[in-house]
């Protein structure tokens, strides 16, 4: 490995030192730059710029791999649950039988929010799109618990608001389910684990027992699993560009669900589905629909399709799209969007066009099936990924409060106008 990298600027020479990370990724390390030449680096999109250093999730784009801490996700989708990988993702380590039963317990204890949250519920319109209740209300609790918002917490302070965001999130988000279904809201169980707490709060009703199908359950953990973090994708960074500035968690973790809301990112779950509709509304010929979507003149895309890092198949949609075959299967249900989805798939992997831009299906084509099977509405499908995503977010949260990382700014290059002075009005 070069020990060093050689920038020529202006005919003079300057060595940066070059990084190696211990899956021997290796960087430029610019941080003295524009202190000895003057110049930035210009890296729109960040596609070639490393934000931070990070020990908590590696992938390799180019041989679709994914490992949490360590761990590969196929062997943690598999054998692990969602709050155990939740504590790996925030403490660095699989717990103890002990301590992922207090970590467990400590959540459910949470779960319950403060009864003025429901009134402020009662001031959303009915027709409010979820994602931007749960950002709110997820912000909302830096006014019920104000002393987070303090830069020099403890390290029993931060673990606090940790276990109380994992524990309210799961019910603020099923509340905005039932707000916006009009159906009376459903108060946590103690009794519950966290997968069937929030199904409950979900689909019970006063008149009707809901039944907790652990086929169910099992797939849920699967998919919060799945994700549960991605290094440094827009809404992470985003969490982690807020808390440099001291803010608290939960106004760093509202911010990421708003970036996450966005249709190219987590918000492209919803667009999947949709997409699938409309293909089927449409009579089901998916290659007018591939067609589009090779189109320049078309603003069209193939949701679910192409990824900024994965340039091979993106690990986590081959597990979803084989748990999707499995649940459908299970509960007996004959899905046509699962079939269309396939089709597409597979029309599009043998296109060139998808095939030079190495597009292949990402984490969001296959999710909405399974979460539709389930009965989630396609609007709550950004929430779920939200509820999956927040052990992520709260880890490289701390990560970067930890090593005291310095307050995100970047910099750029101005191309206005250069200076002039003001014209009076009557000048103009
Ligand atoms: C997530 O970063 C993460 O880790 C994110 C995530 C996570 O876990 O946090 O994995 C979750 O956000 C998954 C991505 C969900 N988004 C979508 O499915 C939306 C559809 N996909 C795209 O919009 C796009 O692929 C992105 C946004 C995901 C990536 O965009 P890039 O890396 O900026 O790539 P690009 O837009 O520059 O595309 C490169 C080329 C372009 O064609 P050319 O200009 O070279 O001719 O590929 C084309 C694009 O037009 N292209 C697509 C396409 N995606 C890219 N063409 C048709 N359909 C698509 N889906």
């Amino acid at each position: 490995m070069a020990e060093s990298a050689e920038i020529i600027l202006d005919g003079k020479s300057y060595p940066f030192p070059v990084i190696e990370g211990t899956e021997h990724e290796k960087a430029i390390d610019i941080a003295k730059l524009r202190d000895l030449t003057g110049y930035v680096t210009l890296d729109s999109g960040y596609k070639n710029t490393g934000a931070t250093k990070s020990a908590i999730t590696f992938l390799d784009g180019e041989e679709g791999i994914l490992r949490y801490r360590g761990y590969p996700i196929e062997q943690l989708a598999e054998q692990s649950s969602f709050i155990e990988v939740a504590y790996l993702l925030i403490y660095g380590k699989l717990p103890t039988r002990a301590e992922l039963e207090d970590f467990s317990h400590q959540i459910t204890k949470h779960t319950l929010v403060h009864e003025d949250v429901r009134k402020i519920f009662d001031g959303f319109p009915s027709a409010a799109h979820p994602m931007a209740i749960l950002s709110s209300l997820i912000c909302a609790l830096t006014a019920f618990y104000p002393e987070s918002v303090a830069p020099d917490l403890s390290k029993e302070e931060i673990d606090l608001n940790v276990i109380r965001l994992m524990a309210k999130i799961s019910t603020i988000a099923a509340w905005t389910y039932k707000n916006n279904m009009g159906h009376p809201l459903n108060y946590p169980r103690n009794d519950l684990d966290y997968c069937s707490n929030f199904l409950y709060m979900m689909f019970s009703f006063p008149t009707e027992k809901y039944e907790i199908d652990p086929r169910i359950v099992s797939a849920l953990n699967k998919l919060l699993i799945l994700h549960a973090d991605h290094e440094q994708n827009c809404s992470t960074s985003t969490v982690r560009l807020v808390g440099s500035a001291n803010a608290s968690l939960y106004g760093s973790v509202s911010a990421g669900i708003n970036a996450l809301w966005g249709p190219l990112h987590g918000g492209a779950n919803q667009e999947v589905l949709e997409m699938l509709q409309a293909i089927q509304k449409d009579g089901g010929d998916t290659s007018k629909f591939i067609a589009k979507a090779k189109d320049k003149n078309d603003s069209f895309r193939l949701m679910g399709f192409g990824h900024r890092v994965y340039k091979n198949f993106d690990p986590r949609a081959k597990i979803i799209k084989k748990a999707a075959d499995e649940v459908l299967a299970a509960l007996g249900i004959d899905d046509p969007l699962l079939k269309i989805a396939q089709e597409l798939e597979q029309a599009a992997l043998t296109d060139q066009y998808f095939i030079e831009r190495k597009l292949y299906p990402n984490v969001d084509f296959y999710s909405g099936i399974i979460y539709r099977a389930i009965g989630i509405p396609t609007e709550m499908f950004t929430v779920m990924f939200a509820l999956g995503r927040l052990p992520g977010w709260i880890a490289q949260w701390k990560e970067m409060r930890e090593n005291k990382e310095p307050i995100g700014r970047p910099r750029q290059i101005y191309t206005g106008e250069t200076e002039r002075n003001y014209v009076a009005i009557d000048q103009r």
